[in-house]
């Protein structure tokens, strides 16, 4: 423990309270995933309204045999944001990769994970690395060799900018020589289905919104309360994105120590953004990453795309 009564890294800190202190107050949507948020989002994952977890799952297995024909012999399974391990434990069979790399920026949620994995897959080489590579996907020495495939799933890419995602996107490309990338991109759709799976009826998404105001609490030592804020979440069309947003019931000051900030009522923190793509828009960002070809399945109703981009 620092000495200090809480417990970000300076850099976070400087980052978060830097965000805080903008003219249109916003935050990582990383800080969405404390112990209680990674939970949370787990629980928006088996939502009615949340599709795109299952819709993924649903490609995966209707075209599991095709996609591994696609993908061919592949040395080293990197998964980026692996979390519970579960979506690579059905993967594994078909790619019978010789080693399994999960990253994931909660080390400690990892553990337990990849125990699992190596129960169920006695003789694959498991490792996890903690570490948050939002930032770049670059791992360390001596994490890949052979034929890397990159598996990026659930539409995680959507946190990016396009911009972001094509520079992100270009990283991988330069460490799966040989390999791929393997990628999981949520799809526009009517907004009577999009909207609704970012503010559930059950009010899952809005407990995941704001408990990132009792994270910062943590982290920076701040005093918001959240039952001064209301989740709000609504597709942007213009930027072809969904943004989640944490909005001030009434005018309130937060503190933390060092600095405070006022926000009017009915003023924002904006806390996230998932992009959503056309099949043609994100195969064009692929091949603006140097990716030359790809492949992608659909479900039925065109809601969710898995691509595979060969490095
Ligand atoms: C984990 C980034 C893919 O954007 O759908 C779910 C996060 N936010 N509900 C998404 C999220 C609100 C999720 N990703």
């Amino acid at each position: 423990m620092t000495p200090s009564s809480t417990s970000g890294s300076v850099d976070a800190r400087r980052e978060l309270i830097s965000g805080l202190l903008a003219a249109r107050a916003h935050t990582s949507p990383k800080y969405l995933y404390d112990r209680l948020g990674s939970r949370l989002f787990e629980a928006i994952t088996e939502l009615p309204e949340y599709y795109p977890t299952r819709t993924e799952a649903a490609i995966f297995d209707a075209h599991l045999i095709d996609i591994a024909r696609a993908i061919g012999d592949i040395d080293t399974l990197v998964d980026l944001g692996a979390g519970n391990c579960a979506k690579a434990l059905r993967l594994i069979p078909a790619l019978c990769p010789a080693r399994y790399v999960a990253v994931d920026i909660s080390a400690d949620f990892l553990g337990d994970a990849i125990a699992e994995v190596q129960r169920q897959f006695p003789t694959l080489e498991v490792n996890g690395l903690g570490l948050d590579f939002s930032a770049s996907p670059e791992l360390p020495d001596g994490s890949l060799r052979g034929r890397p495939v990159f598996f990026y799933p659930g539409s995680s890419i959507g946190n990016f900018t396009p911009a972001q995602a094509q520079h992100f996107l270009a990283e991988v490309r330069r460490q799966a020589a040989g390999g791929g990338l393997l990628i999981g991109v949520d799809l526009i759709k009517p907004l009577d289905v999009l909207e609704p799976a970012y503010d559930d009826a059950l009010g899952v998404t809005a407990a995941f919104n704001l408990n990132l105001l009792r994270h910062l609490n943590h982290l920076i030592g701040a005093d918001f309360n959240p039952r001064e804020w209301r989740h709000v979440a609504f597709f942007n069309r213009t930027d072809s994105r969904i943004e989640m947003h944490l909005e001030a019931r009434d005018a309130l000051t937060v503190s933390w120590p060092g600095g405070e900030r006022r926000f009017a009522a009915g003023e924002r923190l904006h806390t996230e953004n998932s992009y959503k793509y056309s099949v043609e828009s994100f195969s064009a960002l692929l091949r603006d990453a140097g990716f030359e070809r790809s492949e992608h399945w659909v479900d039925e109703r065109g809601w969710f795309a898995v691509f595979w981009a060969q490095g």
